[in-house]
């Protein structure tokens, strides 16, 4: 034993384990063996194979779990069915009641879960104690709040139904409770999947559940791996998907999902960036590396991974950087005094070696902490890269490790476009003593969390989520809970029918424009950039009303047409940047210029075979809904919300970019401007695909929009067929958001298309909708999707 002056000449730190008894017990007394949490109790499953669960840090064996069949799946969504009428209809206090129960139980419990999570993925104690496990009883109680709110402060929405929420192993327990937490306060019922190396915590949450008093089957837990992910996927009676893991298969069950009516929503990778200004606190910044890239080994979806450093303080900043690194401890992670535990499993450990390995052979500079690691468990050193070039492996794919890069820029712009640069967009760090210019990175950031002078900060109280490849939907806050909500107007819909006019009068066989057609007033061109175009293909197909009278030509729209559009709403980006009262007052000039030519647009309808007073009400109706979103333009704001003390976190509407619309046949001038016109109100630019059949209402519409002060690439209008172009829209890397009104099955192709760059879209699964119902066709629902939640947290006080 050392005497104390020689402690005081080392200053080494003494071991300081944390107990493991009571979760070695508890593991003792399950047999080191666990079955499934379906409809209140634990069921063996029907297949026979188990998986082993091992503690990363010590390579021993904890458990051996059920791998989870499709038939187990099966039984817990049965399960999940049959508690949801009852579970759906108790009062938001009664849900909120065990929501609030719940969260007591965690609380008394934790240090068991946090010392349980440590065994299972490998993570410093200090985190499962400090961060993660509180961060959970605190979405629980956040939660409860919301159950108790929900019916007053979501009037008009109602459950999902049964979710199906697949979880990573990273955070196990946080992200069961960011999944179940809002999907239990809204009324719905879960099946929840935990990650194979990593279910141990889900399943004493279970018993939590049972000890709580939680209704039989509003909470499911089925073990097992990918194959088991894939059955909950699939299965026809789930109604909603959440997922959080990697975007390979984020992209997997966007397809698996296409055209099913699942809702869902998407939590992948980010490769986020950390930018440090010269005139950032240095040493604060060097203290948010830390935090940002080798809390929880790195494994963390939003780590700050590419850290950016204004040239200028490069150096200084990479030396005292790297004196920090030095003092960082790896080891045991149940030692209170470890900075740095275990890699979750040795194949991920090899996957970030291989990585490693590969930055080396590309030329990269690798600086790692000459720091003693345990003989055994899957362990790596704090680890940085110098000398990359941002187009090299290690800067661009996601490591998911202790591994950062480091790069310099010169100016913010640069900056900018350097942490820009990258198919992800989860998150941002910036630092800077200067508000302005962190605030006017943060506003530029493509990423849907950004944190000024700070970084990998929580709260139930704010979204969390991405942008781009990132995934789509929020977790967390206001917006999170909608993700597990429905607006009853879109229950009410009329069951889908593939919608025969979605293909009428679209081939080039039909009519190309010099047959002897009768007499014709014009062919209606394609409005692309702000000009008339002609179609790339030179053909144009020809327009007939219901009866079948010749109306005139449309042009016929091809894959270059698309991309030319999109090419000019990519560069009217400054619609975005507009101030919300300058794109209201073009959106009222809209209005006007519709009125004034009203009378028109009736004849056009009339023409289509509308009778005199539904072309009244429809244009009318249209010019109505027109001065809606004028009015919204600059109501539909954002919050402040409530998450810690001393600190501002700014919920900010973004629009989502370019997006595509394909407009639906019902109503050819008012399904058009329902879309349309939300979508620019909030700043997105647009690439509409009027109803094929009825499209001249649409084209005559340019017109309006030429003399309405409209820049130039804010609407483009592309005719033709329309699953056609949506396939190339959904396609499209620089299209942001896709919309789809027509059949079945051309929603779910261009949900399926939408995977390349898991775009959000919002389809009506071939339901048509009202248009002159407001309820249906206009409102808050709309705005909602023409925009994602950037949440900016910016802390204050010195
Ligand atoms: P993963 O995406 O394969 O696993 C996440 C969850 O999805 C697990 O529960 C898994 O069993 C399940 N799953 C796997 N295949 C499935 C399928 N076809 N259908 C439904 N569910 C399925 O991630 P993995 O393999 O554990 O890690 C690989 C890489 O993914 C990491 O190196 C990291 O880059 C990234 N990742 C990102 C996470 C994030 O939070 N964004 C979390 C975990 C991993």
């Amino acid at each position: 034993m050392p005497t104390v002056k020689e402690i005081l000449q080392t200053m080494d730190y003494g071991p300081a384990p944390e107990a493991d008894n009571h979760v070695t017990a508890w593991l003792a007394s399950h047999e080191k063996g666990f079955k499934h949490f379906i409809g209140g109790a634990f069921v063996a499953s029907k297949g026979k194979d188990t998986f082993e669960v091992v503690n990363p840090a010590r390579d021993t064996l904890l458990a051996k779990v059920a791998a989870g069949t499709a038939e187990d799946v099966d039984a817990a969504v049965k399960a999940a069915r049959k508690a949801f009428p009852a579970w759906s209809a108790l009062p938001g206090h009664e849900r909120a009641r065990y929501l609030y129960a719940i969260a007591r139980h965690i609380q008394k419990r934790e240090r068991f879960l946090s010392v349980l999570e440590t065994l299972d993925n490998g993570k410093p104690i200090r985190e499962s104690r400090d961060i993660d496990i509180p961060l959970v009883a605190r979405h629980f109680y956040h939660h409860a709040g919301w159950a108790e709110l929900v019916e007053t402060e979501f009037a008009g929405y109602g459950p999902v139904g049964v979710c199906g929420q697949i979880i990573p192993w990273n955070f196990p327990l946080l992200m069961l409770a960011w999944k179940i937490a809002p999907a239990l306060a809204a009324g719905n019922t879960v099946v929840l999947k935990p990650a194979e190396f990593t279910p141990l915590t889900a399943l004493a949450f279970a018993e939590i559940c049972r000890e709580a008093g939680l209704p039989d089957g509003v909470v499911n837990i089925v073990t097992g791996d990918g194959a088991t992910g894939a059955a909950l996927v699939a299965h026809p009676d789930v109604d909603k998907i959440a997922f959080t893991g990697s975007t390979e298969v984020g992209r997997l069950i966007r397809q698996a999902t296409a055209g099913s009516g699942k809702k869902l929503s998407l939590e992948l990778g980010g490769k986020s960036p950390f930018i440090v200004y010269e005139d950032a606190d240095l040493d604060g910044a060097v203290e948010g590396v830390v935090d940002a890239i080798w809390f929880n080994q790195g494994q963390v979806c939003c780590a700050g991974s590419r850290l950016l450093i204004q040239e200028g303080i490069a150096e200084r900043f990479l030396g005292k950087l790297r004196r920090r690194m030095e003092t960082l401890r790896v080891g045991d992670p149940l030692d209170k005094s470890v900075d740095m535990g275990a890699i979750v499993a040795p194949v991920q450990l090899q996957r970030i070696q291989d990585l490693v390995r590969k930055g080396e052979q590309e030329g990269g500079t690798l600086w790692q902490a000459d720091c003693a690691l345990p003989a055994k468990g899957s362990f790596f050193p704090p680890s940085i890269f110098v000398d990359v070039e941002p187009s090299s492996t290690v800067s661009e794919v996601e490591i998911f490790g202790p591994v950062a890069v480091a790069m310099t820029f010169r100016t913010p712009d640069e900056a900018i476009q350097l942490a820009n640069h990258t198919r992800y967009g989860l998150a941002a760090s910036i630092w800077s003593e200067n508000i302005n210019r962190a605030l006017d990175t943060a506003a530029r950031m493509k990423a849907g969390v950004v944190w000024v002078n700070s970084t990998n900060l929580f709260d139930a109280a704010a979204g969390f989520g991405g942008y781009r490849e990132s995934g789509f939907g929020r977790e967390g806050g206001r917006e999170g809970l909608y993700e597990y909500l429905k607006p009853d107007w879109e229950k009410s819909l009329p069951a889908a029918e593939d919608n025969k006019a979605a293909t009428l009068g679209v081939t080039p066989a039909d009519a190309p424009a010099s047959t002897g057609l009768p007499s014709i007033d014009r062919t209606a061109k394609l409005f692309v950039g702000g000009k008339q175009a002609r179609p790339d293909s030179g053909y144009s197909y020809t327009v007939k009303s219901t009866a079948g009278a010749t109306l005139g030509q449309a042009g016929l729209g091809n894959r270059k047409d698309i991309r030319n559009a999109v090419e000019a709403a990519t560069k009217a980006g400054g619609w975005g940047a507009a101030t919300a009262h300058n794109r209201a007052q073009v959106l009222y000039y809209i209005a006007e210029n519709l009125s004034a030519r009203a009378a028109e647009f009736e004849q056009r309808l009339v023409s289509y075979g509308h009778s005199a007073k539904a072309a009244k009400a429809e244009v009318e109706k249209a010019i109505r809904r027109i001065f809606y979103y004028a009015a919204q333009a600059d109501k539909y704001d954002g919050r402040v919300h409530a998450t810690r003390s001393r600190n501002v976190t700014l919920a900010m509407n973004e629009p989502f970019g370019v997006v595509g619309i394909l407009c639906p046949d019902e109503a050819p001038l008012l399904g058009f401007v329902s879309l349309v016109l939300p979508a620019i109100a909030m700043g997105n630019r647009v690439v509409a695909v009027p109803s094929p059949a009825f499209p001249l209402a649409a084209t005559d519409f340019y017109q309006i929009l030429e003399t309405s002060d409209v820049p130039a690439g804010v609407v483009n209008i592309v005719t033709g067929a329309r699953d056609e172009l949506a396939k190339t829209l959904a396609e499209h890397d620089d299209v942001d958001a896709l919309w789809y009104h027509g059949s079945r099955s051309g929603a779910a192709a261009a949900e399926k298309a939408s995977a390349g760059n898991l775009k959000a879209t919002w389809t009506n699964q071939g339901r048509a909708i009202d248009w002159l119902k407001d309820a249906q066709a206009q409102g808050a629902d709309y705005l909602r999707h023409a925009t994602q939640v950037k949440n900016i947290w910016v802390p204050y006080g010195e």
